[in-house]
């Protein structure tokens, strides 16, 4: 891994695990790579902001730094683990692109990256809608890297093709590359595991992680106690997959 490097976990899809994803790598990779993390919570839900004991009412997110009301600093906040940062999210954000001074704004899409770029961290980590929406298009055009996130289902699996030709479109302006595509809530016997992974491989070659991430209570139960799985369910099965799926990323970046 080299420089600053920007990430954005993507599915255009709910239920994909794109938000636990998000906490649990950006924590692995603070806590056992001693990177300087920073995690954008880039959806209106504000799950991911909720997940790290947050509540989203009483904080500011992105929207008033793309509005340019407050700097990105003053938006940032320290988290329960050391090197890891959080920008939260709010309700705002939905609709942030058609309000203020990014409704006239051609590059509004642009607007995030050059936020982020100046930050000093080593990784960034942006967690973004389940849907392509303007959020979602800015995070791809931010990121150095993106995770896409599948669960083994079939309206999760055929939705990738359309991610794949986005993302390639975006890729001939912004240079992005996928990192690997991740699959969680994996059952080692599901019937259908050899027919979704022959299709993802086609959709993104050469990309599926090694690692699937199994269905795992503790990855629930963590968030709800506000904590990436590793401080509650240290030996649990989640921590041991997002702990390998981090190592082969870390690899692939
Ligand atoms: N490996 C897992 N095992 C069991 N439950 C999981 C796992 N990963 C995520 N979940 C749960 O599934 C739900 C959806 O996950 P989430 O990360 O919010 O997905 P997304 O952000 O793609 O919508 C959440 O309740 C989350 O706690
Ligand atoms: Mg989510």
């Amino acid at each position: 891994m080299g420089m600053m490097n920007i990430i954005a976990v993507s599915s255009f899809k709910g239920g994909t695990a794109k938000t636990s994803l998000s906490l649990n790598i950006g924590a692995a990779l603070a806590k056992y790579y001693d990177k300087k993390v920073l995690l954008v919570d880039f959806d209106a839900q504000a799950n991911l902001t909720a997940g790290l004991g947050f509540d989203p009412d009483s904080h500011d997110s992105m929207a008033p730094v793309l509005q340019k009301a407050k700097k990105v600093e003053d938006v940032i906040v320290s988290t329960c683990v050391d090197n890891l940062d959080l920008i939260p999210a709010d309700t705002w954000l939905e609709r942030v692109e058609v309000t203020g001074v990014l409704a006239s704004d051609r590059y509004s899409h642009e607007r995030l990256k050059e936020t982020l770029a100046p930050l000093p961290y080593d990784i960034i980590i942006i967690d973004t809608p389940p849907s392509l929406c303007w959020l979602t298009e800015s995070a791809l055009i931010a990121a150095d890297y993106s995770i896409v996130c599948a669960a083994p289902e079939f309206y999760s699996i055929k939705g990738l093709q359309r991610l794949s030709y986005f993302i390639d479109n975006i890729a001939q302006r912004h240079p992005i590359e996928v990192a690997g595509v991740a699959l969680s809530f994996w059952n080692k016997r599901g019937k259908s595991n050899d027919a979704f992974l022959e299709v993802i491989e086609n959709t993104f070659p050469g990309k599926v992680l090694d690692r699937k991430v199994r269905r795992d209570i503790k990855v629930t139960e963590a968030s709800v106690h506000g904590r990436p799985v590793f401080l509650t369910a240290p030996k649990s099965r989640a921590a041991e997959d997002y702990l390998e799926l981090t190592k082969e990323l870390v690899t692939r970046m």
